[in-house]
């Protein structure tokens, strides 16, 4: 059966029809990472697994060129990393994860993607990778910790371009497990104003519930 394309969104980003179903998907010439379908040149980018593929269904795209530079926090095992890998395929994601287990599997992917530098560093000291990050238009982080809006102002600092932008994923319990989640948004995003202007946030139900995006520029 063939794939329909219904949509495109940004660069190598589909909505796409197959088999009676839409699915987001990404252009790819790479195999599947974690378990996501592959139908002819498409990846499907589960929305459930993927805080990005989240905002992206709920109607907000950032435009990310093929050729930006990007400091990814939060790598995991890389299933949000391989889609932004197909979408900046002309450009390098520096990729920060300090869990060795998750690490492994993210190794295979920046094998096989020349586009992926991973590092096996604490995204809290980026004077650690200093030396090897250069500056980079966009910064995007997936880090789940309390202290989460001070380590991205610390790698804003060092490695985000004037001008550049950032995304920043915020669980509500990572920061304060018994408050109300919007109080802790609100909380969130009164600090980042200190450093960045906000360009949009929203949330990520019903795929990531009591989960917020907020997009910054510097
Ligand atoms: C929610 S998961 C990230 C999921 C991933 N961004 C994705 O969408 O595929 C959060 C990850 O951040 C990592 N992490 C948390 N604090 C960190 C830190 N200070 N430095 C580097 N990685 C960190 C955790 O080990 C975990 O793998």
């Amino acid at each position: 059966m063939d794939v329909e394309i219904l949509k495109q969104i940004t660069h190598n980003v589909f909505l796409v029809k197959y088999e009676n179903r839409e699915f987001l998907v990404t252009k790819s010439r790479f195999k599947p990472h974690y378990g996501e379908r592959k139908f002819s040149d498409f990846r499907e980018w589960i929305p459930y697994r993927s805080k990005l593929a989240a905002m992206i269904l709920n109607g907000y795209t950032i435009d990310f060129r093929p050729e930006i530079k990007m400091l990814y926090l939060g790598a995991a095992s890389g299933t949000t990393v391989s889609h932004l890998s197909d979408i900046v395929e002309r450009g390098y994601i520096y990729a920060v994860e300090y869990s060795a287990r998750p690490f492994k599997k993210f190794l295979e992917l920046a094998l096989e993607r020349r586009n992926i530098i991973p590092l096996l560093k604490d995204a809290s000291k980026p004077e650690e990778y200093a030396g090897i990050v250069e500056k980079v238009d966009f910064i995007y982080q997936d880090i789940a910790q309390k202290n989460q809006n001070e380590i991205f102002a610390k790698n804003a600092e060092f490695f985000l371009k004037n001008g550049g932008e950032g995304l920043i994923m915020v669980k509500a319990r990572s920061i304060d497990s018994v408050a109300e989640p919007s109080g802790v948004f609100n909380r969130v995003l009164s600090e980042l104003e200190e450093n960045f202007s906000i360009l949009k946030h929203g949330k990520l139900d019903p795929f990531h519930r009591d989960h917020i995006f907020v997009h910054v520029k510097f």
